[in-house]
């Protein structure tokens, strides 16, 4: 990649571990300030401190607004710029069928998953990307192009994150850009039931042959952030080693 992100500054949600924590690094080792988000201030400045310089951690909780507004007023106070946002925590409190969840576990999905990346690019467009440009991009699921027997209230949050990264292209063009990855099965601590004890079973539906490693959905963000992209808005990438193409929904172990 030829672009240089020296002096242009990203805000990641929940980038203490897994797919944050590797798009913060890779944006920060190409020069990029970079501003991690967690639940607790402890882990999101523990991730920060693995980066160093040019990192910030801070606490929030995804949902909470006056948390999001702090975190991104400190951005420009210290940064002072905000190029790209990536909405990327994410949740699944609701395992089984849909028709055996309850309104508990919904708001909770919907509200991490979708309210999240609905309030965070609210605030960054308002406070720094309206005026000055910029370019956003939500970390959705291969499941949300999928349907599978035990996963699907947490496909049916992804599968409208797809549809929000269009709608809010539309909406925030000509100066942001909204595209969306959508990961299979990678190796982090959320998906850990899809391939801690059976990553052989992971390898073999995966045409490329192995589960992903959060490097590779870092790579796709900081691409999507880049000049490079520069004529892409309202996509959603898949990055999953080929998994939907064999058509067979990964399943949590025991399912
Ligand atoms: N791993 C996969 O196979 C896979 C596949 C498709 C899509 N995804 C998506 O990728 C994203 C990242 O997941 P991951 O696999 O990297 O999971 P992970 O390793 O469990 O990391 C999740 C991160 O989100 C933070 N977080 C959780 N709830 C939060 C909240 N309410 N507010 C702020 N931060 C919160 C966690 O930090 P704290 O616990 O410190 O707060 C942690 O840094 C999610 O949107 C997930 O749906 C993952």
């Amino acid at each position: 990649m030829q672009d240089s992100f020296e002096g242009r500054t990203a805000v990641v949600t929940g980038a203490s571990r897994g797919i944050g924590l590797a798009v913060a690094r890779h944006w920060h080792e190409q020069g990029g300030n970079v501003v991690l988000t967690a639940r607790t201030a402890e882990a999101a400045e523990a991730a920060a401190a693995t980066l160093g310089e040019r990192a910030l951690g801070f606490g929030a909780h995804v949902t909470n607004q006056d948390r999001a507004q702090a975190c991104l007023e400190t951005t420009l106070e210290r940064f002072g710029r905000i190029d790209l946002l990536v909405n990327n925590a994410g949740t699944n409190p609701a395992f089984g069928p849909v028709v055996e969840q309850d309104h508990g576990r919904f708001a909770k999905l919907m509200d991490v998953n979708l309210w999240g990346p609905v309030l965070w690019t609210s605030l960054a467009w308002r406070l720094w990307m309206r005026d000055n440009g910029g370019a956003v991009v939500n970390v959705a699921s291969l499941g949300g192009l999928a349907v599978s027997p035990d996963l699907g209230l947490y496909h049916v949050s992804k599968a409208a994150l797809i549809h929000l990264t269009r709608q809010l292209a539309l909406e925030l063009a000509p100066g942001v850009r909204v595209n969306a990855v959508a990961p299979g099965v990678v190796r982090t601590r959320l998906a850990e039931a899809l391939w801690k004890e059976n990553e052989a079973d992971v390898n073999a539906v995966t045409p490329l042959g192995r589960i992903g490693e959060p490097l590779d959905v870092a790579e796709l963000v900081v691409f999507l952030a880049s000049r490079s992209a520069s004529w892409i808005t309202g996509e959603t990438v898949l990055v999953d080693g080929g998994q939907l193409l064999t058509g067979s929904a990964v399943e949590p172990v025991g399912a």
